[in-house]
């Protein structure tokens, strides 16, 4: 069942909806460490003063993924971290795998977990914030496994920008950032990658209770006004 922001805690009064909401979600995250997989390396992510707070961001490409964490970002305080940005950070710097993530973001697949985590690992342990917004990551199961054996942990909850084909594609082709991959030939690729690997994901999730399902068609503004709420209920000190 998909958790919309409209349907928490709907009966209770807003103070007590949100008071019981922190001690729910304080629940969940420390719950959350208890399970099989919790069990972090020592040093790194498990050795800073306060374990993350992570949200998933996930929708096709197109879908306003980066566009809505920048207001999260500017509302909410949360550092945004997107997989694509740091790959593309990875090519810019010439780094060793760097060839190979550009073949491979030109041919609208997935690179191999291992980079991505690490790269992604790497950012959430020089951060002196706590709470990330991991934006168009995981792409695929192996994506997810991996994250959730070289972090160990899960995400708290997956945010999911629905948007239909025509849109994501409207809007990839007029985004003009020069990118290799907003071209048709590629978009066709990645939009069957979406719906053959990250559905999957977001299936998983969903059966765990952690997706936020927001419907991405409307202005950029719009779009946020279902976001905020989902937020403001999140536990934060
Ligand atoms: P993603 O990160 O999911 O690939 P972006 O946030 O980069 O998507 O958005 C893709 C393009 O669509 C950008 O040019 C952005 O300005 C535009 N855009 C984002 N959200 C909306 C919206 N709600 N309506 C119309 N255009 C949008
Ligand atoms: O999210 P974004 O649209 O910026 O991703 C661009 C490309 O980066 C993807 O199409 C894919 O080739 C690559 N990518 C990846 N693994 C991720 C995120 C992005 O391989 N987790
Ligand atoms: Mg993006």
């Amino acid at each position: 069942m998909w958790r919309r922001a409209a349907s928490l805690s709907p009966l209770l009064s807003p103070s007590k909806s949100s008071l019981l909401h922190q001690g729910l979600c304080r629940l969940t995250f420390w719950g959350a460490f208890t399970t099989d997989i919790m069990h972090p390396a020592k040093g790194g992510i498990a050795s800073k003063e306060k374990l993350p707070f992570i949200t998933f961001v996930l929708g096709g490409p197109g879908s306003g993924k980066g566009t809505q964490c920048a207001k999260i970002v500017e509302t909410f305080g949360y550092i945004h971290l997107s997989a694509g940005d740091l790959l593309r950070k990875e090519i810019a710097s010439n780094s060793e795998n760097g060839a190979m993530i550009l073949d491979t973001i030109k041919e609208g697949k997935i690179v191999p977990s291992g980079i991505t985590v690490k790269l992604i690992q790497k950012e959430i342990e020089s951060s002196d914030n706590y709470k990330f917004l991991i934006d168009g990551f995981p792409r695929c199961e192996e994506n997810r496994i991996a994250f959730e054996q070289i972090i160990g942990m899960e995400p708290n909850n997956v945010l999911f920008f629905d948007c239909p084909e025509d849109e994501m594609v409207k809007r990839v082709l007029s985004r003009n950032e020069g990118r290799v991959d907003d071209n048709i030939d590629t978009i066709k690729k990645r939009l069957k990658v979406f719906s053959a690997l990250n559905l999957p994901v977001i299936k998983h999730y969903t059966e765990k209770g952690k997706v936020y399902k927001v419907n991405a068609v409307g202005s950029a503004d719009e779009v946020f006004e279902q976001v905020r709420p989902i937020f403001t209920e999140f536990w934060m000190d």
